[in-house]
């Protein structure tokens, strides 16, 4: 018996249903980019380690990269997200680049993690960053499109929350518990993974990365206050102005929100379901030394990126997906004998110039069973092309959502399909 060949761990199979809820989210997530006047981009899927390891973080580096040694022996990353191609991109072209940028991208991207509900390790993200002004308004507009999309694709602030914070504003609460400079990234690291592991662990850890006992209790401590955003200037104009631009209700500020990858700086925010049943649906925030540390000026950015997984599971829970055709064909054309082939496919190119989209059956069995495939495929109509039809310049057409069927002459076809198609 031959042996089943198995996809690799954690990547997913896309037949054409999964490809209809995969296009209309692509659909709603180019609109919502283009309204705001962002402009598609995209980078090469491989990169170098070194591109990574400037800032992105030890985790993504070290235990999540799919690196492999390419035939001249040089080390090749699938890329696990797009923010350092990006500010490599741009620091590349810096002169040739009118600032500020609003880019936005969509393509799959790799990591090795360990594959569970919404965490694959091939997935696909949108990225959708602003690059080149230090306003506060920057952030506060990507975060707001990223509100508008929850918004456009059927969600309410009541399902989704988008939670904020701001890295200066931690780094000012941890330095006053007695946290050196040099140990803001561990700790940031030990924020991010409190609401990810039991207290008695995330106690341990907090000990082992060498906080004091006094220091886990206050910082536990900070962690649990919810309006000290008021006391952060970034913050308070973060919200004042995302009520301007109509999302204030979409956003909290939330300081165990501290973000995993390194190169944050400012604000940064996560967005969640309301119930937290899932995890992350899109995570980012502004980072002010990418663009410099890959070699090119001080210019700041801001964006965020939203993975393809988490988003479809909550799509399907809140039943938001509207009920789309799975067939992209309009009129099938049925095959009689081998003599009227030639027939069948003259037909369809002609209805094809009218702008329909004919398939024709490519094998010759019973109609019963052209029939049967046709309506299992959902395609609206069928036409007979057997001999007595081509004997009268006719055709039959069927109906396959009522069973009706009539002859229509030839000519009047084109006409009499646009009619039938409307009201179907
Ligand atoms: P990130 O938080 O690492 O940020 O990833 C952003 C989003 O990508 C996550 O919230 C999640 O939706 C999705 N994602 C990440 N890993 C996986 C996975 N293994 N399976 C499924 N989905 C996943 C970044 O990547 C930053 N570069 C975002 C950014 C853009 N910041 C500024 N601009």
């Amino acid at each position: 018996m031959t042996k089943t060949i198995r996809s690799v761990k954690g990547t997913r199979d896309f037949y054409p249903c999964n490809m209809i809820v995969h296009n209309w989210l692509y659909e709603h997530i180019r609109r919502v980019s283009n309204s705001y006047g962002f402009q598609q981009w995209d980078g090469p899927v491989l990169e170098t380690i070194e591109l990574y390891a400037a800032k992105s973080g030890d985790e993504l580096v070290k235990e999540q990269a799919f690196v492999f040694e390419d035939r001249g022996g040089s080390f090749i990353t699938l890329r696990p997200e797009l923010t350092p191609s990006l500010a490599r991109m741009v620091a590349k072209n810096r002169n040739s680049l009118n600032m500020p940028l609003r880019w936005w991208s969509f393509g799959r991207f790799w990591r090795y993690e360990r594959p569970q509900k919404g965490r694959a390790r091939e997935f696909f993200q949108w990225n959708l960053d602003l690059i080149g002004s230090n306003s506060i308004r920057a952030d506060a507009e990507v975060a707001s499109i990223a509100a508008q999309f929850f918004y456009s694709i059927g969600f309410v602030p009541k399902d989704i929350v988008i939670k904020v914070n701001n890295r200066q504003f931690m780094e000012k609460i941890i330095s006053d518990l007695g946290v050196l400079d040099n140990q803001f990234d561990i700790v940031f690291r030990l924020i991010d993974r409190v609401d990810k592991m039991s207290s008695e662990k995330w106690m341990q850890y907090a000990s082992d990365v060498g906080l004091k006992d006094v220091q886990i209790n206050k910082l536990h401590n900070e962690l649990c206050k919810v309006d000290q955003w008021r006391d952060s200037e970034e913050l308070s104009q973060f919200f004042e102005f995302t009520e301007m631009m109509g999302t204030r209700q979409w956003f909290e500020f939330d300081p165990k929100v501290v973000r995993g990858l390194d190169y944050y700086t400012g604000i940064v925010f996560e967005a969640r379901d309301r119930k937290l049943h899932h995890r992350a649906l899109l995570g980012g925030g502004r980072y002010d030394n990418l663009v410099s540390d890959m070699g090119g000026d001080a210019i700041s950015g801001t964006g965020f990126a939203m993975g393809d997984v988490v988003i479809k599971l909550l799509v399907e829970e809140f039943g938001l997906l509207p009920d789309i055709n799975t067939s992209n064909t309009d009129i099938l054309i049925t095959i009689f004998e081998e003599d009227l082939i030639s027939y069948s496919y003259e037909v369809a190119s002609e209805l094809r110039k009218y702008n329909f989209a004919v398939e024709v059956y490519p094998d010759i069995v019973k109609l019963k069973k052209q029939l049967k495939y046709a309506d299992r495929q959902n395609i609206a109509i069928v036409l007979v092309l057997g001999p007595d039809e081509i004997a009268n310049s006719m055709v039959t057409v069927k109906k396959l959502s009522d069973g009706s069927q009539t002859n229509i002459l030839l000519a009047d076809l084109p006409e009499v399909l646009r009619t039938m198609l409307e009201s179907e």
